[in-house]
């Protein structure tokens, strides 16, 4: 594998070596490092933090704590299983945006001083990006220009993506992320956080139209998520005992649990396919409004099985080209930070010492 994307629009990068990436990924509550070669992922190493579990949520002030403790040996690892050295690195890169500020600035930090130490060039990667970019790390690859619906916990976006240096974003969330709507359905049904993956284990078992949580008619190609968690609260609160779903009382706490207990894998159905019903409806509209046909899905929620499942169907529906990254890729990671520091480094995309990390960011 070269690194160039198969049957690009795009003039073809120059054909030296990058040599080696270092990239570092701490936006949030993962930490990772990754090497890069020549637009190869060499390793992808990623360290979880089991710390957050007992509070429904990630807490910014142990996050970054357990990345000042997982940083040295993540990085450590990632070169190790690379099979090279610090000493063969040609370039470090790091997440920048957007992210928990503490979570990012121990990245940040972190790699500023490797690459002053080392005496090598900075790059500065966009998290959300690099999402997109995850597409581009294993064949098969989408030709450009293409479509990515980047589904993540903080943000659900549909990208046109023109070149690995050029995007914009046609599309995004007015209230909650997708991964936020699959946390807090979690939440409602008490399952423990991150709830997306359980909601996806129970769903296998479950009967999908079993309960109809409502679509929302936003114009666009925006999304919103906020009135489908009141509808499950209302829902839920009734236990079952009227399928309006409106703010009524039917039922006492004990006939919720109940409800709840005995209806688990169809509540986790329904909601998964209304969650996935909302965005692959968008999607198809970008795909008219665009005449693309090139589309990838990316972010945490891509790891979803009822999306990945709906998605290829579309595909074969609407004729499109779908590709979804491969599982590692999909979740938080240092490899597609390194695979858009690779395309950056071709470009000549380089950050100097003063760059700092940024919670919000500009595409
Ligand atoms: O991209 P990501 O790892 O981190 C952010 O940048 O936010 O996404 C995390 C989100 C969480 O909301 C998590 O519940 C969701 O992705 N997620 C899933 C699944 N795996 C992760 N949601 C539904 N089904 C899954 N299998
Ligand atoms: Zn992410």
């Amino acid at each position: 594998m070269s690194g160039q994307i198969k049957e690009s629009n795009e003039p073809s990068p120059p054909s030296r070596g990058t040599g080696g990436i270092l990239a570092i990924e701490s936006s949030c509550d993962e930490t990772s490092a990754a090497i890069c070669r020549d637009g190869n992922i060499l390793s992808n190493i990623i360290a979880g933090q089991k710390v957050h579990e007992q509070y429904g949520g990630v807490v910014p002030e142990l996050a970054s704590r357990a990345h000042i403790q997982n940083i040295i040996p993540v990085v450590d690892a990632a070169v190790k299983k690379a099979g090279c050295n610090l000493g063969d690195i040609d370039a470090v890169a790091f997440t920048q945006s957007p992210g928990l500020i503490g979570s990012l600035l121990v990245g940040t930090q972190f790699a500023k001083s490797l690459a002053l130490s080392l005496n090598k060039p900075l790059i500065a990667v966009h998290h959300m990006q690099a999402h997109v970019l995850a597409n581009l790390i294993d064949d098969p690859r989408p030709s450009f220009p293409f479509l990515c619906l980047t589904v993540s916990g903080g943000h659900t976006q549909i990208v046109l993506c023109e070149s690995p240096t050029k995007m914009r974003v046609i599309g995004e969330t007015i209230d909650d992320a997708a991964g936020e709507a699959f946390d807090k359905s979690a939440k409602l049904l008490g399952l423990p956080y991150p709830g997306g993956p359980l909601i996806d284990k129970y769903a296998k078992e479950g009967n999908p139209k079993r309960f109809q949580f409502p679509e929302p008619q936003i114009p666009g190609l925006d999304f919103s998520f906020s009135g489908l968690k009141t509808s499950i609260l209302y829902f839920l609160q009734n236990a079952g005992k009227t399928h309006v779903y409106k703010e009524e009382f039917l039922a006492t706490e004990k006939e919720k649990e109940v409800f709840i207990k005995e209806n688990l894998a169809d509540l986790c159905a329904s909601i998964q396919q209304r969650i996935v019903s909302i965005l692959l409806n968008k999607l198809k509209k970008a795909s008219i409004e665009t005449g693309i046909k090139d589309i990838c899905i990316a972010g945490g929620v891509s790891a979803n099985s009822g999306l990945r499942k709906a998605f290829e169907e579309a595909g074969t529906k609407y004729n499109w080209n779908t590709f979804i990254p491969d599982f590692q890729y999909c979740t938080d990671n240092a490899g597609m930070i390194a695979i858009t520091a690779y395309f950056k480094y071709l470009a000549g995309e380089f950050s100097d010492l003063s760059t700092t990390a940024s919670a919000r960011a500009e595409w």
